[in-house]
């Protein structure tokens, strides 16, 4: 569909449906996806797992300094988040991550780390990514730009059932306060917060299924090759 190859933000608050819309997006355009949430949650996972005491200057650089990630597919040819070589699809995704990955989102040193390695994933362009800052601060420049949003007990429900399919020990309670507290943080940090860029464009997905918001999107997609 497209001739020239451009860039795709998708902006929204946690489980808004971002990864999957982008996903299918990516898909359809033949685009590479890049899920920016499991960059700032393969950065939680290391601190947790080295016990990293991030308020201090010296050993927050020194950690992430030997921090890597790479997207790859993996033996089942899902795409997957890797951390210094080790794929960590399935622990970034548990509720131990969920619990203090904004908090470790808010830390400039990180954003400065992560937003640099999001901007050379793109410098080709032909990229869907997804995030909180894609269309504000990684690419203020992207062609189109996309600010998911959906009603608050349907963003619950939905991830309750995707966290249960994973086997989670979880309450649907727990999910809406984790939803909350990430949404708020997320929202009221000093350095990057999430916001709807001036130039994106809002999709409420609450009322479509999967193909209908991809179609929603395609829509939109097609009347800025058509202008
Ligand atoms: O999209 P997600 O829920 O997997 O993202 C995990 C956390 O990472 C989310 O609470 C906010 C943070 N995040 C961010 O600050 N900036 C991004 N571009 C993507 C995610």
């Amino acid at each position: 569909m497209l001739l020239k190859k451009i860039v795709i933000a998708v902006d929204g608050y946690s489980s808004c449906g971002k990864s999957t819309l982008a996903k299918d997006l990516a898909s359809v355009l033949a685009y590479i996806y890049i899920d920016s949430g499991a960059m700032y949650r393969a950065v939680t996972l290391y601190f947790i797992n080295n016990k990293v005491k991030f308020h201090d200057k010296d050993e927050l650089q020194n950690a992430l300094n030997n921090i890597s990630i790479e997207f790859k597919n993996s033996i089942d040819g899902k795409c997957s988040t890797y951390l210094n070589g080790k794929d960590v699809e399935a622990e970034i995704r548990q509720m131990e991550v969920s619990s203090k990955v904004s908090e470790v989102a808010a830390i400039s040193e990180v954003r400065r780390k992560l937003v640099q390695e999001q901007r050379k994933m793109g410098a080709e362009k032909g990229i869907v990514m997804d995030g909180r800052d894609i269309g504000t601060v990684v690419f203020p420049n992207a062609e189109i730009k996309l600010f998911l949003t959906a009603d608050e007990d349907i963003r619950v429900d939905r991830r309750f059932d995707e966290l249960k399919s994973k086997g989670e020990e979880i309450t649907r309670d727990e999910v809406k306060e984790n939803l909350k507290h990430r949404d708020y943080i997320d929202s009221t940090r000093e350095d990057s917060p999430l916001m709807k860029a001036k130039d994106a464009i809002t999709l409420n997905n609450s009322k479509l299924d999967r193909k209908e918001q991809l179609n929603e999107a395609l829509k939109i997609i097609k009347t800025y090759v058509h202008q």
